[in-house]
Parts: structure tokens; sequence; C-alpha cells
């Protein structure tokens, strides 16, 4: 364990609230939004409850976390051959997108033993252009996560308007990055109505996220936007 992960938060999201949901839950209220005249509820206040802040080092697939201690992993890993970041027994250098995506499948089970019953995994993967062709990687994540036991709940496309130039004369620049919503069982707790608070667009905001990539100011190599967190 010699580097630093802070991307695991343990938040206190309450596994008993009532809008718990499994797949007809959630249907369910947007049903009650788009039902015929009748007037969504308000929805509850809820008190906020400061969320528990601990920077642990270690590897993502060795945590030193108990089981069902963790309500939500929002987590950006590095991308397959992008960044060296120079630490030990670091992902991304694997030496094919299928050793890469093996890594994070080591990853997700030691994040399924953490993870509650009724939490999420918040995934944010881009692809890589090797040898001249896209390697596909976050649909081979999805893939061999979903042969482990892992419900894909959502792709969400973190549409990036503007960025750098990209040197390619013979295809589009990429402008777009996938945040993952993984959970291990139906009954997991979901926000909608948050959702749609602080996203707006709606009772439902969809699966395209606008945010700006921040001007890097740190020492990181590859900070992910603090919008990205919040409304993952
Ligand atoms: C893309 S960066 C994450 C950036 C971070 N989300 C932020 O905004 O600051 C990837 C990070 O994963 C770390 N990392 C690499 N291999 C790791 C592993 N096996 N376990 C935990 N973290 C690892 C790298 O050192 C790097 O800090």
């Amino acid at each position: 364990m010699t580097f630093r992960s802070t991307e695991t938060t343990a938040s206190s999201l309450d596994p008993d609230a009532s809008d718990v949901g499994a797949e007809g839950g959630i249907a369910d209220t947007s049903c009650m939004l788009n039902g015929r005249g009748a007037k969504p509820p308000e929805p509850e206040a809820v008190p906020e409850i400061p969320p528990t802040v601990a920077a642990l080092e270690g590897d993502a697939r060795e945590l030193p976390l108990g089981a069902d201690s963790v309500d939500l992993i929002a987590t950006s890993p590095p991308y397959w051959k992008k960044r060296d970041y120079g630490v030990e027994g670091q992902i991304g250098q694997e030496a094919t997108a299928s050793a890469y995506t093996q890594a994070l499948i080591e990853c997700l089970r030691e994040w399924r033993r953490v993870l509650r019953p009724t939490g999420s995994v918040f995934l944010n993967i881009g692809d890589t252009f090797h040898n001249k062709t896209l390697a596909g990687v976050p649909a081979r994540v999805e893939a061999a996560a979903g042969d482990d036991g892992w419900i894909i709940r959502n792709r969400i496309i973190w549409a990036k308007d503007g960025g750098m130039p990209e040197p390619a004369q013979n295809r589009l620049a990429n402008r777009h990055e996938y945040i993952i919503h993984l959970v291990a069982r139906h009954e997991y707790y979901y926000d909608l109505f948050g959702y749609s608070r602080a996203i707006g667009n709606g009772a439902n905001p969809g699966d395209v996220w606008h945010i700006k990539p921040e001007r890097n100011m740190g020492k990181h190599l590859a900070p992910f936007p603090a919008l990205l967190f919040v409304w993952g």
C-alpha cells in the first residue's frame, strides 16, 4: 500500500430511506410525475447529514474497509494506456485491454465486498485509441461486470463541450467519457428527485451530462470535475 486513493468515499445515506427502490419503485416514481393530472407530491425535506471524510491510502483491490460499510463508490481509475502515475501496483499500464478489464473486475469484486446492499458504484471511464483503433474499453468493462454479476443501471455520457485540439485528421476528436452506474442488487438507494433538483431538465434529467472539464491548477495529472462527483 504505497499510494493514495481518495476516490472511495463512505457517505451517510440512509439505506432505510423510503425511496429505496427496486426497478418497480423507480418506475412508480416517474409514473407519479407523469401521471394524468396527478400533482406530484413535494419531496420530503431530508435532513443534511455531514458525510464522514477519511483519506485512506492503498490499492483499490484491497481496501482497508469492512464488509457492507460503504454506501457509494464514485471513482475515476486510470484509463488504459493513458498516464503512467508511477506508483506501485498501478492500474492502467496492462499490456492488453483484456488485462486492464480484468484489473477493474478485481477492483469491482473488492468494492462489492465493502458495498452495502443498497449501495452504488459510479465508475468514470474513457476509451483509448490503441494502434489506431478504439479499444472499446468501456464496453468491455460493462460486459465483464455484467458477466460477474453486476447490474448495469446506466451508461451516462459525460459530454465535454470544448477541449484540447487533437492532431488526428481522419477521425473526429474525442469529446466524451462515460460514467457507468453499477449496483449489486435491484433494491438499491436512488434519489431521482435529488437528481432532478441538482441537474434540472425536468423530472428525469437523462443520461447525457454536460460538464466542462476544470482547468487543472493542481499537481494531480488528471483531476475529475467536482460536479461529476456531486452528481455521481
Ligand atoms: C484518473 S486519476 C483519478 C483522479 C481523481 N479522480 C481526481 O479527480 O483527483 C487515477 C488515480 O488512480 C490511482 N491509482 C492507480 N492505480 C491504483 C490502484 N491500483 N489502486 C488505487 N488507486 C490507483 C492513480 O495514482 C491516480 O491517482
